[in-house]
């Protein structure tokens, strides 16, 4: 029989997954890309130059947890300003992988931002030196809070550090880390943060190097968040050349993740990147080693991620009956 789809909005979502059991899920799933067992062509970019704007499409399954869907993903630049809208609209659609039916389509933001932020955390818990204590974020928009909640649930933060080139933004996310009890401080300079902190996220769509080589001190581990299309960068390449640098997925990262411009001049290659965060986390490779080097996890958010988070809320709804139901979308055989 036909299953009914489930339709979330935004408003039907929020505070429905609990960090810690995304950060479980997101590290299964790249434990399961670890071990070849998921299904994740690359990403497809349909652009609008006209619009300032680009449409990006994930799909992605991983077959021992019965979970496939898609994710929409549309970053248009010129939205706020010109149409009071958001930059980013994501819609993601579940797929049975049973039968190929949609069983729910949902407003895409929520879960980008918990599993953007579990893939930092997951890196945090594998790459950063276990007495950091000190968080950086620079950064403060719609990924900032999610940052926080990832990376404080993955090492034992007492301090953040926030910068943004809005120093209300910033002022509202130290607040928001002040709510959790730890001591936060809105920076004026993106040094003062890197120069304080133990681990640091950088989640802002710069096209040039925000973060200077000399600032960045021995053991230190950095969450590259920002890029998300070719000439995006956030650190110095210099970083990158001393550090070792893990990637979610070469072909993204190389393309558009923190390393792409670098990679475009023929200063940085595969060679120099040590691992892809899913062998480490199905354990083919150890993860920190050395104390003293500097850590670089470059994030460009893969597919795999969404599907788990997102299968999550699904079951949530489901349970709690949130959202609407409609029927099927189409029609049966007779
Ligand atoms: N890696 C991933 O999986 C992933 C997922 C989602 C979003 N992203 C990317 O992360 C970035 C942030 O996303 P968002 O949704 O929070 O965007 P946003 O627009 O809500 O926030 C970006 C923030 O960065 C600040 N900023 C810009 N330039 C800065 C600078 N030089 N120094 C300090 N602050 C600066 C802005 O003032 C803003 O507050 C975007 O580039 C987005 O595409 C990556």
């Amino acid at each position: 029989m036909a299953r009914k789809v489930r339709i979330l909005r935004a408003s039907d979502m929020a505070g429905t997954l609990a960090m810690p059991d995304v950060l479980a899920l997101v590290e299964r799933a790249f434990a399961e890309r670890g071990r070849g067992r998921t299904e994740m062509p690359a990403k497809s970019y349909l652009h609008f130059p006209d619009q300032q704007g680009v449409l990006l499409i994930m799909p992605g399954s991983l077959p021992q947890m019965s979970e496939a869907a898609v994710k929409l993903i549309s970053v248009h630049t010129g939205n706020p300003a010109g149409h009071g809208l958001p930059t980013l609209i994501a819609t993601i659609v579940l797929v049975s992988p049973d039968t190929g039916e949609p069983l729910c389509i949902m407003d895409g933001a929520y879960v980008t931002g918990m599993r953007t932020g579990a893939a930092s955390g997951v890196a945090t818990k594998l790459l950063a030196r276990r007495d950091s204590h000190v968080l950086g974020l620079i950064g403060a928009g719609f990924q900032g809070p999610f940052q926080l909640e990832a990376v404080r649930h993955s090492m034992p933060v007492k301090t953040v550090l926030v910068n943004d080139l809005v120093p209300e933004k910033a002022r509202k996310l130290a607040d928001i880390a002040m709510g959790f009890g730890l001591h936060a401080r809105a920076c004026e300079t993106a040094e003062e943060v890197v120069r304080g902190c133990d681990v640091l996220v950088t989640a802002t769509p710069s096209d040039r190097p925000i973060v200077r080589n000399e600032w960045v001190h021995p053991g230190m581990h950095l969450n590259c968040v920002g890029s998300y299309a070719a000439g995006k960068q956030e650190i110095d390449p210099a970083i990158l050349k001393r550090a070792i640098v893990v990637v979610d997925d070469w072909e993204q990262a190389s393309h558009a993740g923190e390393i792409n411009v670098p990679v475009s001049r023929g200063l940085f290659g595969r060679a120099d990147v040590y691992a892809e965060l899913p062998e480490i986390a199905a354990g083919l490779k150890p993860g920190r080693t050395d104390n003293e080097a500097v850590t670089v996890f470059d994030t460009t958010g893969l597919a795999i991620q969404d599907v788990v988070t997102a299968w999550k809320v699904f079951e949530v709804a489901e349970r709690n009956g949130l959202g609407l139901v409609i029927d099927p979308l189409f029609t049966l055989p007779t």
